[in-house]
């Protein structure tokens, strides 16, 4: 059985030093050697998040009419994403707490949206099998049958597959920009006309994309149509904890007009309680990360963004280009963004890599990327986090190849994300 809580509590500088101890084995990503889950921005972006973090710890957006300061600082971030999005003046959405909940809300909306306007009882959706997990956890809550596809050679989303699978009862067409295990963008305009043509929503998992494609757009590098100015386009997530530079606890889920908004929402007034009316799947609603989230951008402006993505970019770049030096290893598909899958080279001269025993070996190194598949391979997601430490990186990347070559290891397990 657990041990129970003390009795007497402890005085702060004692529990905060136990707190700072049982980081000891947390990745060192503060030394660019995590390729993922932290995106940091640098001191300037850390001192506005932490200011803000402390005006806003204990605020509740649950009722913005105690807290108009939170309702105000969400239609502006809402706004501003909007905009960089190129969503049409009628585009309106929430803030949530993450990729997953504005996926679910995407897809709660398209769900009630297919029962009122087509009166669909028995909802469908269709997805790549690239499409981010959060997709199977919104058909599983929200009762749709989900059709998964393949991806084609190249990653992308095969949509002639997706277009044999939408029928009378779809209500949800799903693109993603990028998707998040090769970092390739799916054929939006093409996923978009299939959900149209029978009058369902097309969702775009703009999570990884929303805060970098429309900067690398910017910079002059090549973007397929992706955002609002695809015709057909119902709703985009946009994480703001990721790429946007955020602390944890924030994204952006859009939708093409307040109408389409509305299936997102739930009211319900018929309570002892009173009028319950909530954006997302959230109750209480932490004023922490939206304050953040707001403060990260105006500290940011569209500059401080472009340069962020640039730097971000050229790490992505040399880190591809290093791999690709590499005997042994190649990086799938041609993404052309942040996120690398890095598998095993079939047409290696010598002895086979088992890229499980790579990342362990790395992981030796103290470099941390998460295992995926199939097909087996190690994933970064590179960032402004990884500037500087590249060429470390890739040094230890060749050691650890010469290290594994032609071993192997038991543990075939991935880990995208774990329970306890
Ligand atoms: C493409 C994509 N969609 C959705 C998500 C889910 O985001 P979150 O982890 O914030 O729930 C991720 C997370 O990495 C992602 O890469």
């Amino acid at each position: 059985m657990a041990s129970p809580l003390g009795q007497q509590g402890r005085p702060v500088d004692d529990v905060i030093a136990d707190l700072s101890a049982k980081r000891e084995h947390d990745v060192r990503w503060e030394d660019g050697k995590a390729f993922g889950m932290i995106y940091d921005g640098g001191p300037g972006v850390h001192e506005a998040a932490e200011r803000a973090a402390r005006l806003y710890l204990h605020e509740n957006a649950l009722n913005t009419k105690a807290f108009p300061s939170l309702g105000a600082i969400q239609s502006e971030v809402v706004g501003w994403t909007a905009n960089l999005l190129n969503g049409p003046d009628t585009a309106s959405g929430f803030l949530t707490s993450g990729g997953t909940e504005s996926i679910l809300c995407g897809v709660k909306a398209a769900r009630e949206r297919g029962r009122a306007e087509r009166g669909i009882e028995e909802p469908e959706m269709v997805v790549a099998e690239s499409a981010h997990a959060a997709f199977h956890k919104g058909a599983h809550l929200f009762g749709i049958q989900l059709h998964k596809v393949p991806v084609r050679d190249d990653w992308t989303a095969d949509v002639d597959a997706m277009a044999d699978e939408v029928n009378d009862n779809t209500v949800l067409v799903v693109g993603s920009a990028p998707q998040y295990p090769q970092g390739v963008v799916d054929d939006i305009p093409a996923i978009a006309a299939l959900a149209a043509g029978v009058g369902a929503n097309c969702h775009v998992d703009g999570c990884m994309g929303g805060f970098v494609l429309p900067f690398a757009e910017r910079l002059g590098r090549d973007v397929p149509p992706w955002d609002f100015r695809v015709d057909g386009v119902t709703s985009i997530s946009a994480d703001i904890h990721k790429l946007g530079y955020a602390p944890k606890g924030v994204s952006v889920i859009l939708h093409r007009t307040k109408e389409l908004r509305r299936y997102q929402t739930f009211v319900f007034d018929d309570w002892l309680g009173g009028f319950y009316a909530s954006p997302n799947l959230q109750g209480t609603r932490s004023g922490l990360p939206m304050a953040a989230a707001w403060a990260v951008m105006q500290h940011l402006g569209i500059d401080g963004y472009l340069e962020l993505t640039r730097v971000m970019l050229d790490n992505a770049d040399r880190m591809r280009a290093g791999i690709a030096e590499v005997d042994g290893v190649r990086v799938l598909g041609d993404g052309a963004y942040q996120l690398i899958a890095m598998a095993a080279d079939p047409e290696s001269a010598g002895d086979p890599i088992d890229v499980f025993a790579l990342g362990d070996a790395l992981e030796r190194r103290g470099w941390f990327h998460d295992r995926q598949g199939p097909p087996d391979s190690l994933h970064s997601t590179v960032s402004n986090s990884n500037t500087g430490v590249i060429d470390d990186y890739l040094e230890a990347l060749a050691a650890s190849v010469d290290e594994v070559r032609g071993t192997s290891t038991d543990d075939r397990s991935t880990n995208y994300a774990t329970l306890e």
